[in-house]
Order: C-alpha cells, then structure tokens, then sequence
C-alpha cells in the first residue's frame, strides 16, 4: 500500500524502499515530517514539527503566531503570508491589493498511490489542491499543484511553484547541479550550502543550456555509488527556477516551479491553473541510484517506451544548408551501405533556405533543391530499407520569409522596439491559439502527404522582448503560455501521427527536461560532436535521463586524430547515430563502421533497456556499464595518459552475487562478488605508444 494515514492527520506515502511523511501539525498546517529510507514499524515515524517561537521571526503572544515562522517550520505549500521571510510556493495579489495568503486545511483524499490535500484561502474565493504521487517501484514521489479562482474577481498569481522539498534538518547540504551552455551542456557542479539562498533558473523560454531543472542535495559523502542522496527534477520546458535555502536555523529546504522572474498569472473567475509536476527520490545507492530511479520512471513515461531506437544517419555536419536530392541520395546511399536504419535529411530542404539568414517559417521543400519534391527521395531511401527523417524548426521565422510578410504580428514583440533577431530568426508566439492552429494543420499536411518516420524537432534561439501586444491576457503570462503551446501543437501531431518517432533539440541540449520527453522519444543533446568532449556531455546527461533518449553522432569533428573504434564507442553509450561524411570514408573506415553497427543493434537492448552504472567518471578515464539481466556491456575510455602511468582499475557493478559471469578479455568466470569487489585492470592505452584516446568495448555474460 503505497499511501496510508499513519493517524487522522498525517499522511504516509511510501515506496518500494522510501518513506515520505506529512501531516497537519498541533497548530493545524500542513507541514513536512520525514523523507528518508522506509523504517519497519509505522511508530519509527516522527511526530509532526510544531512552532516554536524565535524573536523577529513570529510573535510569541500572538495566537495567529504560527503564520510566521517559516524559519522554523517545514511548511509542504508555504505561501508569502505573516511573519515570513523564507521563500514560499506561492505569492498573490488579491483584486482589493491584498498580497497575504492564507491556506486553511479542508481535507485530504488518499487513493491508492495518490494522496490529494485540499487547501482554501481562509477570505478569498481560491482554492489550493496538492496532488502527491508516489511511484513505487521507481522510489520518486510526484507532486504539482492545481489553483482555481471560485469567486468573481481576478487573481494574480505572482508565483506558483510546484514543490517545496525538506531534506532532514542538521546537516549541512552540498548541492550537485547541472550547468553549462551551448556546445558543453550538463556539466556538474557541487558545492556546500551556507545560510541564504541558491537560485538557479532559466529566463530563456526554453528549459537552456546554462542550467538543468535537475539538484541532488547529499550531506558531502555520497559518491557515484553509495551514501544518501535527495534529488529531483520539474518536468517543464520552459522558464524555470530552482532555490535550495539555507534557513537560520539550518533547515534545507529547496522550492522548484515556474520562474517567477517577469511573470504574472491572472486567474480569472472560474479558471483553474495547474503546475508542472516535480518528481524527486531519496535513495541510498549515491548518485548512480538517482540516476537509476529517473531512468526508469522516464523509459516508462516516453512516447514509444518499448520502441528500440534506430541506428541514423543525419546530415547536417556534411552538408549543412547545401542538401539537394542528389547529394542526399548519394549520402543515403552510403548510409544504408553501412547498416543505418533511418536516414534523417537536417536544415536546409525548405523554400528559400540557403543560409541561415532565410526561409524559416516556409515549410515546403525548396524548388530549386527539390524540384519533384520530397517524394523520389524519401521512395529512395525507404528503397534502400530506412526510415526517412526530416528537420523542422516549427516555432521560428525568418523576417525573410513569406509568413513573416504575411503575419509580422505573430512574432513575440514589443510594439516600440526593434525586434532583436538572433541566428537571423524571431519566434513565433505560441502562447497564441491561432499560431498553434496554423502550426498544427501545416505539420499535419506535411506528415499526411509523405511517409515520415522521423522528425527532429529544433528550436535555436532564446527569447528577446517578450511582449504579446493586444493580448486579453495578462502579457507575462507568455513564458509559460508559450510551453503550453509547444506542448499543444507537439502533442495534437503525435496523437495525429502516432507511428513518428520525435527528437527534440535546441541548438544541442537547450531545451532537455521531463516535459519535452513527454513528446520527444530522444534528445540531440549537444552540438559538440567531438568524442573527447561528449564524454563529460554524456556522463551529466546521463544523470537524469536514460541512454535510450540520448543521441550521439560518430561524426568527423574535432581536431585530434581520433580513432573510429573511439568515436564510434563513445557514439554508443547512447543511442548511436553517424553524421560523419561517409562519402569521403576508405574503405577500412567503412568496414569498421560497419562492424561497429553490427555490434551496437547486438548490444542495443542493454545500453538502451539496461541499467546505467558509471564505473569511472574522471579527467582521463571513463567507464560506464550497461546491464540487463544476465547480460552486460562495458565501456571504457582513456583520453589522455597521464605520466606516471597508473593502471586504470574499475569495479564492476549491478550483478547478482552469487551469479556467475565472464568479462570479455579475462579468463575464467567469476561470481558476481568477486567481479564487484575486486577492481578489474582495464587494458586500455595499451601497447604503450597507442595510449592515448583508446577505447574498449567489453561484453560481460552470465554464464
Ligand atoms: C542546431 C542543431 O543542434 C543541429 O544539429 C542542426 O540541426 C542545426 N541546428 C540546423 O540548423
């Protein structure tokens, strides 16, 4: 039983190994009591934290005291609201300009793994609902947040956040994040929380490069594979922000929701808003078990879970802008040659797209490029046995376009200021029905007329003058109108075209979270396609999201003299894809490939339906174990040797004991202890001489 009331008024929700208790407290507020692992006996559970008073932090005298202390007190939904100085979920201005919320408890629902808590302003006509979900074999617990105006006066919301997140109060927190930016995407950063505020965000429109909705909060200990850690995520695809707190009395708490920067929501009488869901877990299994539990949750939740990714070829690193039927044949040709399974035409095959300065907005195939169209090609390659795939950008234009011409208006704007293009391009509002319509019906048409397996979707660049001019609305609601939009247009075509399988990118990885992969199958991660660097893209990454969602491309970028076996190896810890100019391949190049590709759709059910255990995660060494069953992969790199050597030594992990198993290379099997326990000397770099960027790719059978 997932959920169950421990007494009248407090709330259990548990998972296969975690608990997570809350409850309404002596002073009647529903406040936070336990998150941690899951204890033996109902009694192991504390009671419920009450007020306590603390000069300059509530009023001692006051019977109304308990609405302050927000220092003291794990509020589940703290709101901006009397004696209060930490951050809340939620902040309001009232029609009359008051702006103190006030929640009273009216009841809870439990159901099955759902628990919903009904809370009412104790004047004004809102209604607060708090829907708790706990996911049990994946250890998360799911939480969002559902507001309605009952009376007959607007609302403004000025923040609604998902999620207030309490870590158990004493120790102090080292936070792990996800930051970076265009082309060096999810690299991770940690580092101790002191008293105060850390805020991380998005102010882009899109989820961005600069940083992750993803935290992990651990006392300084955890490693890749053991020691407690509380992490989570807000599945939104838009402005975001995160702030983990520090209080005065060092309790950790972290809020996540929509941006409350630039943004105002005005709940109209009758209207109802509902958060993004945050999803978060605790686990004791370090920084690989947060890995694992998100992986599992999100294979389950993507459009096509079972769906085994395809091998594919893309265009865009050879022929960029320059695509026309012939050379797309000739690549196409080559591709099948090799054994990919879709070939995908990138940028460039829509009317009047020469360069990146026009034709977005255009969406039919370029005259001059595709004089018949896309029909003889697409036959052409389905000929050749692969799936066709096609690039759009949906959500832009280009001023040179002939729907920008015809709807400038449909461009987000300010009407008094010149309208800041960037890569030449604006962005239309989605956060308009009548954009989203247009969208819906031209894309139809497009996956209606032509045998399409495949769309990537792109999206490059971030928002400038937000302004929805001559909108009924409240104009800031466009950040988060916008997602919905995306959401809408993306949503209505997938149910329309239920067999296309989606990738999602902005300019690489600038629009990854839990939201987009409720539409996108995978994610074109990072611009940067040279091996060395991918590998730290790839580990951050792989931190939240599953390997079956991550695109990687042996493509001939980077200047040093990579190996294919180390391009190709590095391409296959995630779902393996070419982008390389094949055309100019020898003929031992393409005989590698072609073996690699063999290779990868044998192992291709472990990396992408496997668990994922990072084995080293370094400077100069990475390791990284795909396991399913009985059968595994490892893969392991060294990108330069350090002097003096030391032997590269890994630990395997995720097998069953008492099993026994052989490792590709070593004689003899062992039991799955012993390959746990003792470090296995990887023979990478080896013979001396040949060191540096090498790679191995090791099968381990349980026999
Ligand atoms: C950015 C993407 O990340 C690239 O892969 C490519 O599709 C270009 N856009 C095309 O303009």
């Amino acid at each position: 039983m997932p959920l169950h009331p421990l007494d009248s008024d407090r709330w259990l929700l548990t998972t296969d190994h975690t608990a997570y208790l809350l409850g309404l407290n002596a002073d009647g507020r529903l406040v936070h009591g336990y998150w941690g692992p899951r204890l033996p006996y109902d009694d192991d559970y504390p009671a419920l934290p009450t007020y306590s008073h603390y000069p300059f932090n509530s009023d001692a005298a006051d019977e109304y005291a308990f609405t302050g202390a927000g220092h003291l007190v794990p509020e589940e939904y703290p709101t901006y609201e009397g004696v209060k100085y930490t951050e809340p979920c939620l902040k309001t201005a009232f029609a009359d300009g008051v702006r103190d919320t006030v929640l009273h408890f009216q009841r809870a629902a439990p159901d099955g793994e759902r628990l919903t808590i009904y809370l009412a302003e104790a004047v004004y006509p809102l209604r607060v609902t708090l829907h708790y979900r706990a996911h049990s074999a994946h250890d998360l617990i799911e939480r969002w947040a559902t507001l309605e105006n009952t009376g007959d006066t607007p609302i403004t919301l000025e923040r609604v956040w998902s999620a207030m997140w309490h870590v158990p109060a004493g120790p102090r927190y080292r936070l792990s994040h996800l930051h970076g930016r265009w082309k060096n995407e999810f690299q991770r950063a940690q580092e101790t929380l002191h008293p105060g505020i850390k805020r991380l965000e998005s102010r882009r429109l899109t989820t961005s490069s600069s940083h992750s909705p993803w935290f992990a909060l651990d006392e300084g200990q955890a490693t890749e594979t053991g020691g407690a850690v509380w992490f989570g995520l807000l599945a939104w695809s838009g402005n975001w922000a995160l702030s983990a707190e520090v209080t005065e009395f060092y309790r950790t708490q972290l809020g996540i929701g929509l941006n409350d920067w630039d943004f105002a929501w005005r709940l109209d009488p009758g209207e109802t808003l509902t958060t993004p869901a945050s999803l978060a877990g605790y686990t004791a299994a370090g920084f690989g078990g947060a890995a694992r539990a998100l992986h599992g949750y999100i294979r389950e939740h993507l459009p096509h879970p079972e769906h085994p990714r395809k091998v594919l070829y893309n265009s865009w690193e050879v022929t960029g802008f320059d695509v026309n039927e012939a050379n797309q044949r000739a690549l196409a040709d080559q591709a099948a040659a090799l054994g990919v399974e879709c070939f995908v035409m990138d940028d460039g095959w829509f009317h009047g797209r020469h360069s990146d300065r026009a034709g977005l907005g255009d969406w039919w195939p370029d005259a001059g490029k595709f004089p018949h169209g896309l029909a003889p090609l697409i036959e052409h390659v389905n000929g050749l046995g692969m799936d066709f795939g096609l690039w759009i950008e949906p959500e832009m234009v280009n001023p040179d376009s002939d729907l920008y011409r015809a709807h400038p208006d449909w461009a987000i704007h300010f009407p008094t200021r010149e309208r800041t293009t960037s890569r030449h391009q604006l962005i239309l509002n989605l956060a308009r029905q009548d954009v989203q319509d247009y969208l819906i019906d031209l894309l139809d048409k497009l996956l209606s007329a032509h045998p399409i397996a495949f769309i990537k979707w792109d999206m490059n660049r971030n928002a400038s003058q937000p302004g929805w001019p001559d909108t009924e609305r409240e104009p800031r609601e466009l950040w988060a109108r916008y997602v919905l939009g995306v959401y809408r247009v993306w949503g209505t075509l997938r149910e329309r075209h239920p067999g296309v399988i989606w990738q999602g990118c902005s300019g690489g990885g600038g629009r990854t979270d839990a939201g987009i992969l409720r539409h996108a199958d995978q994610i074109w991660i990072s611009d940067n396609t040279a091996a060395p660097g991918r590998l730290a893209i790839q580990a951050g990454y792989s931190q939240m999201f599953p390997a079956c969602t991550m695109e990687a491309w042996v493509t001939d970028m980077g200047h040093e003299p990579l190996s294919l076996d180390f391009r190709f190896h590095v391409s296959m810890c995630g779902v393996l894809g070419l982008g390389g100019d094949i055309r100019a391949w020898d003929e031992a190049e393409r005989d590698a490939a072609r073996a690699h590709i063999t290779t990868y759709k044998q192992i291709r059910p472990l990396v992408q339906f496997g668990e994922q255990y990072w084995l080293a995660k370094g400077d100069y060494f990475w390791a990284v174990q795909y396991q399913h069953g009985g059968q595994g992969v490892v893969f392991a790199f060294l990108t330069h040797r350090i002097d003096p050597v030391e032997p590269l030594r890994a630990r395997l992990q995720g097998l069953d004991p008492t099993a026994r198993y052989t490792l590709e290379g070593f004689d003899g099997a062992r039991s799955g202890a012993a390959w746990m326990s003792g470090a296995v000397q990887l023979p990478l770099g080896e013979p001396q001489g040949k060191t540096n960027f090498s790679s191995l790719l090791l099968r381990l059978t349980q026999v």
